[in-house]
């Protein structure tokens, strides 16, 4: 069996043998988080993606944004560690049911949330991340009416936000939406000066128990740069690697989940059947690769570009 650091030295030799870059989410696990070129959240990663010259890109993330990685760079090869890395959300937005549900509203723009598939992408005017999605609603015309899909909680945070109306689709995430906000409130009590942070994709009562509401980046800016010592945080446990780094003397504590009493701590399934082993595998291998047939690409990259391209 290799060791983790006989799995780093090979990937390092082999990254650098072919070309490779290796973008990384910061809910991937901490062997992949330091072995990786690039830590990002999805806006992040987006646009590092539309910037690589490398040949190759190893995408350690789900599966979306792998398929957003190749979208960017239809002539680069794009593999992942295991393609079973799914997402709640992009898994619960078909396309076939997304474009019949469309039909009901003709005149309206179309913004759907970065996590979706490359082919929900193609029926969409413009995607957002939860760094902009703020910005992206705020871009529309207020007379303009707007669907949002496919993160209902997202949606909701952001109609209370900038007081739009939107048509939203029923999705949410899984890992967001397992938070318990009696446990949270129990806990809370117990570390009264602590600060809760929560991300968007939580349901609105834990949002509104939060002193702070942002993406995976914007979490790790506010700890960063708050004098508080003590930190709640309701979101991807992945996230807490990076935190303790750029914090060593900060308390952060996971909120809990509903259903697990010993461990107070919420992991994506998906994003954690990535391993080194398997991103060292891909590498190896060149497979599996992230295909996309071409009027796919054509279609989705205009979104997507139209959210990068956003000032
Ligand atoms: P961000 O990276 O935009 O914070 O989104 C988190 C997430 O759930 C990624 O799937
Ligand atoms: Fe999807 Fe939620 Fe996992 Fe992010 S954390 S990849 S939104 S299931």
């Amino acid at each position: 069996m290799k060791t983790t650091s006989d799995l780093k030295e090979k990937i390092l030799e082999l990254k650098k043998r072919k070309n490779v870059v290796i973008l990384a989410h910061y809910y991937q696990e901490e062997a992949i988080q330091e072995i990786a070129d690039f830590v990002g959240d999805s806006l992040e990663l987006s646009r590092k993606a539309s910037q690589v010259d490398a040949d190759i890109i190893v995408f350690a993330g789900v599966y979306f944004m792998a398929e957003t990685a190749k979208i960017v760079n239809p002539n680069k090869k794009v593999i992942v560690p295991d393609v079973k890395a799914g997402c709640s959300l992009a898994d619960g937005c078909p396309p076939d049911e997304f474009k019949t549900f469309l039909e009901n509203y003709p005149n309206h723009i179309v913004v759907t949330y970065i996590n979706c598939t490359a082919e929900v992408k193609t029926l969409t005017d413009i995607v957002c991340t939860s760094s902009n999605a703020k910005k992206v609603i705020t871009s529309i015309p207020d007379d303009q009416p707007i669907v949002f899909a496919p993160d209902k909680n997202l949606g909701k945070y952001l109609i209370s936000e900038t007081g739009r109306e939107m048509v939203l689709w029923e999705g949410s995430c899984i890992v967001h939406e397992a938070f318990s906000l009696e446990k949270l409130i129990d806990l809370y009590k117990k570390h009264p000066t602590a600060t809760i942070i929560a991300h968007p994709e939580s349901e609105r009562h834990i949002l509104k128990v939060a002193h702070y509401i942002g993406s995976t980046s914007g979490m790790l800016n506010h700890v960063k740069n708050s004098s508080n010592d003590t930190f709640i945080v309701a979101t991807e446990a992945g996230i807490l690697h990076q935190m303790q780094l750029d914090n060593p003397t900060k308390i952060l504590i996971p909120a809990p989940s509903k259903e697990d009493n010993t461990c107070a701590c919420s992991e994506c399934a998906f994003m954690k059947v990535n391993t080194l082993e398997k991103l060292y595998q891909c590498l190896k291998d060149e497979s599996p690769e992230v295909k996309l047939n071409n009027e796919i690409i054509e279609k989705a990259r205009i979104p997507i570009y139209k959210m990068l391209d956003l000032k």
